[in-house]
């Protein structure tokens, strides 16, 4: 094997090593009996917190990580305190907002973004609708410090899943093992993600950003983003249902008002004030989102963005949109399927299948 993975099965056959979950190992060339040869530099056993862990020297500025062990105490810990900084800050919207923006530039064609913790460089920050976005990766920087061998794609997405479940939104099964994205190149061009309103880009191919021939069709603007990740209508509209949680900031996005707020935002405390909910209570996940859809009576104080507004405008959205306004369990169930799948958009597994949590 010379620049290859080494296989999940090939770690195993070390001893000490058999009953732990290892993780990422690349750039094998030779291994021995007591040490595994990366190329120019050596990686060796030892044990830690009861597991044992592969470290690495990392001399070679070449060659990719090579990541450790997980065990179930450590997913347990990374757990409670995601759980606790969720519950601290009420940064649920922002979070889930920051694992969508991370796997929802995934292209299934062309094979690249997804769920591969690229949102993490500044290359990808700086992309136009991801204002805000660095806010939301400052609050899981102690975490990664505190684990370093989870990796920052599985975080993202462990505290996007579980500020659905603090907001009292449904359990979305998670397993650990997405390969990070290594470097800026692998970030993807800008232009894949949804806009709110017109004029659409083409959010597809080599140039996304390009205007889109329909540019004033928000349908047709949805179908071209979600079908590029793999998604159908259903999918699409279960998981506009995200914005049951959350603000929208004109001093971001250009959508909703500023720091003035509406009757229900202008009493946050938090670090963002203002903004425009869709929701009455938008810390809360419910059906709520479909409910203020589907009533053209609606307060004008909530937000509908054009994109919201085509989910009822098109027969074949508004056909989920009428489900999930009326039966909310049904919603939780099509909005938790449809978020594990964008939770899992390109991910590379190591190992293979991931490690459930
Ligand atoms: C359907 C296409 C979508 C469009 C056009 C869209 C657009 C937007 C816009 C313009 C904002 C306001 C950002 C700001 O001003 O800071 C926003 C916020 C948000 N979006 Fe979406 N979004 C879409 C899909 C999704 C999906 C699929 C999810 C998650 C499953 C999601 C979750 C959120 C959340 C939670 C917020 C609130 C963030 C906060 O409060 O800081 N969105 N979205």
């Amino acid at each position: 094997m010379n620049s290859g993975q080494i296989a999940f099965s090939n770690a195993v056959s070390f001893p000490s090593l058999r009953s732990i979950q290892v993780r990422r190992i690349s750039s094998v060339s030779e291994r021995s009996a007591n040490k595994v040869r990366f190329s120019s530099y050596f990686v060796q056993r030892e044990a830690y917190r009861g597991a044992a862990v592969l470290r690495l020297n990392t001399q070679a500025p070449t060659r990719r990580l090579v990541t450790m062990a997980i065990d179930t105490q450590t997913m347990t810990s990374v757990r409670n305190d995601l759980v606790e900084m969720i519950k601290r800050t009420k940064a649920m919207p922002i979070l889930v907002r920051l694992a969508w923006h991370d796997s929802g530039d995934y292209d299934a064609r062309l094979g690249t973004g997804g769920a591969n913790g690229s949102i993490r460089f500044n290359k990808e920050l700086q992309h136009g609708g991801n204002v805000g976005l660095p806010g939301a990766l400052n609050l899981l920087k102690p975490i990664k410090e505190k684990y370093p061998n989870v990796g920052w794609a599985d975080l993202i997405q462990y505290a996007s899943v579980l500020s659905i479940e603090v907001a009292g939104g449904p359990k979305i099964p998670f397993r650990f093992g997405r390969v990070d994205a290594q470097s800026e190149n692998e970030v993807p061009p800008e232009g894949r993600l949804p806009a709110g309103g017109p004029p659409f880009h083409k959010a597809e191919g080599e140039n996304p950003n390009e205007p889109a021939p329909d540019k004033e069709d928000a349908a047709a603007h949805l179908r071209r983003v979600f079908y590029r990740m793999g998604f159908n209508d259903q999918e699409i509209v279960a998981l506009s249902g995200g914005h049951t949680i959350g603000r929208a900031y004109k001093f971001r996005s250009g959508f909703g008002a500023g720091e003035e707020g509406t009757k229900y935002t202008r009493a946050v405390s938090g670090v963002t004030k203002g903004g425009s909910s869709w929701t009455p209570d938008w810390l809360q996940f419910n059906n709520m989102y479909f409910k203020v859809l589907m009533d053209p009576n609606a307060d004008p104080e909530l937000l509908k963005l054009v994109t919201d507004k085509a989910l009822v405008e098109d027969p074949e959205f508004n056909k989920y949109v009428k489900i999930y306004a009326t039966d909310e369990a049904k919603f939780f169930e099509d909005y938790a399927n449809a978020h594990k799948k964008l939770s899992e958009l390109g991910s590379k597994w190591d190992p293979p299948g991931g490690i459930p949590a």
